[in-house]
Formats: C-alpha cells, structure tokens, sequence
C-alpha cells in the first residue's frame, strides 16, 4: 500500500528505550509504503533527529522525558510531521496532555501491530489534511500586542521580582495597557509582590475566554496602584494543576486584542506550561543571577531554544544580583554564553525587603535607586524592542518621590495580608 500521492511516509520512532525501538522498528519496517528511522527520545536528541529526518511522522513510546514535553518541543521543531504517542495502559491524563500538546494520534499499551500501522497511516492523513498554520512573518509579529515572557533558569534567581516590577516600570514608561500574568501556577508569588488579594485566577477566566470583552477582562484582572493589570496564580495548588499548558497558551493569544504588553512569570523550571508561554511570547528575558548552576542551566535554555528554532532576537539576556560574584562578572556570562547581556541589574537585598513590608513595588517606593533604575532601562529596551520610540522628554517611570524614605516596619494591615495569604488567608485576612 502506498499514500495517495505515491510517497511513502518517512516515520521517525523516538524512544529511551532499545527493546521498544527494535519493536516498532521491525513492525513499521514491514511496510512497504513506509520508510522508519529511529532515534533517542531523551530532549536534545529527539529534537536533532526530528529536525534532521524531518518525518512525516513521529512515533514517541517509553520515553525518559515527559511526553507532552516532547510534544510540544517537537510541534513546535518540526510542525509538518505528525505525532502518534504511545502511552502506558490506562493513562488517561496522558492521554489529555498529548492531545492538546500536539499529538494526532494517542495509543494505549498493549497495542496490536496493525494498530500502530494503522495510526502511523492515519496521522499522515489528517496531516495532509491539515497542514500548519504558515508562521506569522516576523513583521506582523513585531507588531501590537507583545507578550513577554520572564523565565527564572532556576528558582531564586528574582525572576518574578522583575516580572511585576518591570510591569509597573513598562506601564510608567510608555502609559500603555500592561499585563502581568502569573503562569507560574503552582508557586506563583506575583500577589504576594503586588500585595494584592488572591482573587480571580487564570482558571477563573479559562471558560470565558470565547465571549471576552474590555470589561470582562476587567473583572479578571486586578488593577494595581501603578495602573498594571494583575491576573494571579490560583491560589489553590490541587486547582492550579488543573490548568494545562494548551490552557495558558490559550489564554495569552485571547487577552492579546485588549493589553498593549503581557508580562508573563513562568515556572523556573522547563514544563510543558514553561514551553508554552515562550512558544507564546514575542519576547523572552532569560534571568539568571551570577552562580554556577544558573549559568549552567542559561546554557542549557539557550540550547533547546536554539533547537526549537526561536530566532536569537526573541530572547534577552538578564542578569540580576549581577554586582554578588566577583568571578562570574557579566563579562564571564557572556563569554560563557555567547550572548550579549541585555540588562545587569544589581542587588539590593534590603530595599527589596523594605518595599515588600511596604506592601510596594522597589520601582515605586525607591524609584531612584540603582536597581529601579536598571529596571527602568530594561523596561525601555523591551519597549523599543518593539519599536516603541520614547520621543522627546518622555516621561521618567512612575511614582512619586515623597514615597522615599526607608520604612522600617511592615504596615499591619500587609502583614497581615500576607501572613493571611501564605497561612490560610481567612482567618488573618479577617483579624485586620
Ligand atoms: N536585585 C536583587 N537584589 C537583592 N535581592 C533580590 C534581587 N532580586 C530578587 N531578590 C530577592 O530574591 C528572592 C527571590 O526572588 P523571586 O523574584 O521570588 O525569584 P524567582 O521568581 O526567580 O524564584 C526574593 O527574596 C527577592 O527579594
Ligand atoms: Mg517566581
């Protein structure tokens, strides 16, 4: 048997796995109408082989990475080849995450030959039927809404300090709609940081997304005292598993038509939600602070984004804490790297403590310090990034200078709002 054009199917099987390879390689070999390559499923080695072969097919089974993970990477690798994805028996859940990740055909364990064969045929099929959408021409793109993404290379590094502080300094900066996103969806902090009530989360807006108007969004986001919409994490970590990475994604293109910028806090680790908001975003700040495993893990991004085929102009380069090492100076991480440092922001452990007991953003309260000043520079080279022009006298980030002066003690009524939040919320939050 032969595909209606003639061509045979170029199948590529991914898989950890050597036994399961042979499997599927000698089942799928004894077709005539298919030609079966093979290689290592682990992450870098399946986006190699899948960008090499470019298949028209991709059969993933027994795989050491997380399968939705693969897929995603892989979609968004090598669009045209389809994924068929075996699964172990009775995963329902993968099931659920492959399919919105990407895959065409999902298949439980154990499976017959003639299925495998069949759902290799299949997924060409539908493929043909339905090729990808052409990517956008990078003009389009640059043009409004922009969504960026901040991601941390590992926890700790001050990435969602800079997601709502670079927000607020954006949304001073250039007066324009500005969204901050929470994705980080099972330790999102961006309420504590912004001092704001867990509320209405990116799960509450999920089954609005089709009907959105200016005012439902409204109602979805909380408005911020520097004028930045807020959308939080759940604050229920069993409801933020809830929300799967196709979910955010969704969300993201939805809120597009009515926020001028997305600032959107990624987890610090590369999950399928990670993958999706980059795949998402027109711009990605990769933080890392000056310390070995960070500088490990940078690398390490800029590999697999490199092999998910992002441009190198869709990421930027922040070192936060950047004056904390004296071996590793911006200087060290760009050789490193190879890669130019977008912004170096330097480390003031105590006016951030400050301003979160203030229950304010550092770039409010200590507008004038070195570090809202390195956030304000980033803020302006995100926006011209975007073609954004500051004109002349353009106007100087937010706040007013009064706010100054250090401040010892939290205000009791943020403490305790914050103690409420991370300690069961009820029974503080009603105390004050
Ligand atoms: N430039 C900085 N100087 C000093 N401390 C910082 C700086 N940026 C962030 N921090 C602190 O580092 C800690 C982790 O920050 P956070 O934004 O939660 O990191 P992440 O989101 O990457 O896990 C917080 O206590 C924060 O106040
Ligand atoms: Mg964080």
């Amino acid at each position: 048997m032969t595909t209606e054009s003639g061509a045979r199917i170029s199948t590529l099987v991914l898989t950890d796995l050597e036994d399961t390879a042979r499997l599927l390689k000698t089942i799928l070999s004894g077709e005539p109408d298919l030609v079966v390559q093979r290689g290592l499923a682990a992450l870098g080695g399946a986006l190699d082989a899948a960008t090499h072969h470019q298949p028209d097919v991709i059969v993933l089974a027994d795989t050491t990475e997380a399968l939705a993970t693969l897929v995603i990477a892989l979609d968004a690798a090598v669009p045209r080849a389809a994924l068929v994805v075996v699964l172990a028996e009775g995963d329902l859940r993968g099931i659920q995450e492959c399919s919105l990740a990407g895959a065409a055909i999902t298949l439980f364990k154990p499976f017959e030959q003639a299925q495998l064969i069949a759902a290799v045929r299949q997924a060409h099929a539908r493929a043909l039927r339905h090729p990808p959408a052409a990517v956008a021409a990078p003009s389009a793109r640059l043009q409004r809404p922009r969504i960026v993404a901040v991601h941390g290379v590992k926890g700790g590094v001050g990435a969602s300090t800079l997601a709502v502080n670079l927000g607020a300094a954006l949304h001073g900066l250039t007066r324009r709609r500005v969204a901050v996103i929470d994705a980080d969806l099972l330790s999102g902090d961006a309420g504590v940081l912004l001092d704001l009530p867990p509320q209405q989360s990116i799960l509450d807006i999920l089954p609005a997304l089709r009907e959105l108007d200016a005012e439902t969004v409204d109602n979805y986001f909380q408005q911020h005292a520097t004028g930045v919409h807020a959308l939080l994490a759940p604050e229920q970590i069993q409801r933020a598993d809830a929300v799967l990475p196709e979910d955010v994604a969704r969300t993201l293109t939805a809120l597009r038509p009515y926020f001028d910028y997305q600032i959107v806090d990624t987890p610090s680790r590369v999950t399928p939600v990670t993958l999706a908001v980059m795949d998402q975003a027109d711009l990605v700040l990769v933080v890392l602070t000056p310390e070995l495993v960070a500088l490990r893990n940078a690398a390490r991004l800029l590999r697999l984004t490199a092999q998910l085929g992002y441009p190198a102009e869709k990421l930027m380069l922040v070192v936060n804490r950047a004056d904390t090492s004296r071996m590793i100076t911006t200087a060290v991480v760009e050789e490193q790297l190879r890669r130019a440092v977008s912004a170096a922001i330097p480390s003031d452990g105590r006016a951030l403590v400050e301003a979160m007991n203030a229950g304010e953003l550092l770039v409010e309260i200590y507008s004038k310090s070195p570090v809202a000043a390195a956030i304000g520079s980033l803020a302006g080279e995100v926006a011209r990034h975007f073609g954004w022009d500051s004109g002349v006298g353009a106007p100087t980030p937010t706040v007013p200078d009064e706010l100054e002066a250090p401040l010892a003690a939290p205000s009791p009524r943020y403490a305790a709002r914050l103690f409420g939040r991370m300690f069961g919320r009820r029974a503080a939050g009603q105390a004050s």
